[in-house]
């Protein structure tokens, strides 16, 4: 099934439709002056129905020989209601729409007041919800094609907030984000290839907001590159940096952010091939890529006081006969070298050259974003996503964009000793530091290559994809963490 979507503004309810309710655990529903509740509340209070998070129900209520579909949804307690939560509960709403042939409804704010944002924002936040929740990955199946299109619609209806159809547009421009970064996440490696990479880059910039321009091997090689190049000697397709810029600030050209994504479109681990179980997951070892090309789409629609540089570092680890060996000692484009214990470990390799060439860019601030190590998984799981940082001004930053996003984050330290286990006898440094620490000693490498520029690192080996449905997430790529970041850029865009 092929999802459409029709969200719009509507001042008026339409008696035809069914109409959605929010209820809060402490307050019941606090409709706007069009519609008159206590029936409403009366039945919902025989169901037991106590508005708590995650509670839904569908009622059929027959007046005057008409019945009338109502769907309310529990909230919780009014004063805890938050966008995130609000676009968490619309992921599963929308599913029970779906799943209950609700394909035209309204959905009636409420008319109380909310704690720290407005209706509109909340408006957005549903659109986002919804649409992520009812996100599939059909391009694949052949059965479905553009004539079984599902048609979802749904008029928000408020008597007093002007600015909801705005709201509605910003949240259909957030999701589109959000699915290509899930989309290029889910295709398959012989269909997102690095030249594949490129190209969605090169489309999403057809507007003129965003410059995109593509660095070959060859270019690459001239920049002395050698880190990047040589991770992708072992496959038969080029490699490609992809660079996208977005200028809304060039009177201030330091007020910059780059973001930088591993771009591995297929991760076998080259000569230190990784063994063959569960190894079909490595097609989504360019999501950090995928989540800055999905950003930098938004941002361009959003259009902040900010200039931000998309920087792709993608590329395939194969074996081939030209394949990279583990003992070989590379130079990035900074001058360091390193030794390549295990190529297994390339994400780090390829991010090297990518952050030096986002420094030689002027680049003031930078965040890195990396499906990077295993060991990440192993320590948070898949429920967030660890950060490290070289300073805390700006790491405090992401976790205030985290808390308005409700992605979740968690740092790990990055205390000098760590350095003794990267040390090689033969380069500056190795690209492994052995089993302890190692979603640190990743960060540790990359910090080599970021020279004073402001930094984080994300390792979101656990969260870039989740096991099973729930909220706005469905099984397959989350499109994490394009919501925080696109957070962080507007917030920073408003300093
Ligand atoms: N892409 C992997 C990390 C990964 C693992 C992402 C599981 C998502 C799920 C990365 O390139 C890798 O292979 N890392 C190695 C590093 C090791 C060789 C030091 C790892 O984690 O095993
Ligand atoms: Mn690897
Ligand atoms: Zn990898």
């Amino acid at each position: 099934m092929i999802n459409e979507f029709q969200f719009k503004f509507s001042s008026e309810i339409d008696p035809g439709k069914p109409l959605v309710f929010f209820v809060f655990a402490d307050i019941g529903i606090k409709s706007q002056n069009m519609f008159d509740e206590s029936l409403l509340s009366q039945l919902a209070n025989n169901r037991d129905f106590t508005g708590k998070t995650g509670e839904c129900l569908v009622l059929d209520i027959a007046q005057d020989n008409i019945i009338r579909t109502y769907v309310l949804m529990g909230l919780g307690n009014s004063n805890d209601v938050n966008g995130s939560l609000i676009r968490k509960s619309s992921g599963n709403l929308g599913r029970l729409l779906r799943n209950n042939n609700i394909n035209d409804s309204q959905c009636l704010l409420p008319a109380c007041d909310l704690p720290d944002t407005s209706l509109d924002t909340y408006a957005g936040n549903m659109v986002e919800g919804i649409t992520l929740g009812l996100y599939e990955f059909s391009k694949w199946k052949s059965k479905i094609t553009d004539s079984n299109k599902k048609m979802f619609c749904m008029d928000i209806v408020s008597d007093s907030s002007p600015n909801i159809e705005d709201a509605i547009k910003r949240g259909q421009s957030v999701s589109r984000g959000v699915m290509l970064a899930r989309d290029l996440v889910n295709s398959p490696a012989n269909r997102m290839n690095p030249t594949n990479m490129s190209e969605t880059a090169q489309s999403i910039a057809e507007d003129q907001i965003l410059e995109v321009s593509i660095l070959e091997e060859s270019d690459m090689a001239n920049l002395g590159m050698e880190s990047l190049l040589g991770v992708s000697k072992g496959s038969v397709q080029p490699a490609k940096l992809i660079v996208l810029e977005y200028n809304g600030d060039s009177d201030n050209p330091d007020n910059n952010i780059a973001l930088v994504g591993k771009g591995i479109t297929f991760d076998t681990g080259g000569i230190s091939l990784k063994p063959p179980g569960g190894m079909e997951s490595m097609k989504g070892d360019m999501a950090g890529g995928a989540s800055v090309i999905g950003l930098m789409r938004i941002i361009a629609d959003l259009k902040p006081k900010i200039n931000v540089m998309g920087i792709v570092a993608a590329t395939e680890n194969m074996p081939g006969g030209n394949a990279q060996k583990p003992g070989d000692v590379v130079k990035a484009m900074n001058g360091k070298t390193i030794e390549v214990i295990n190529t297994d470990a390339e994400g780090r390799l390829v991010l090297a050259d990518a952050l030096s060439y986002a420094e030689s860019k002027g680049i003031i601030n930078v965040i890195d974003i990396a499906t990077l190590t295993g060991a990440m998984v192993v320590s948070l799981g898949k429920v967030c996503t660890g950060y490290m940082t070289n300073n805390q001004l700006f790491g405090n930053k992401l976790r205030e964009a985290a808390s308005i996003s409700g992605e979740k984050f968690w740092e790990l330290p990055l205390f000098d000793e760590y350095d003794d286990l990267i040390k090689s006898d033969v380069a500056d440094m190795k690209n492994t530091g052995g089993r302890q620490a190692g979603s640190i000693t990743a960060a540790k490498l990359l910090e080599k290559f970021v020279g004073d520029m402001n930094w984080i690192h994300l390792d979101i080996a656990g969260t870039s994809t989740s096991a099973r449905t729930d909220g706005f997430d469905v099984k397959g790529a989350t499109g994490h963490p394009v919501l925080t970041l696109l957070q962080l850029v507007m917030d920073m865009s408003q300093d």
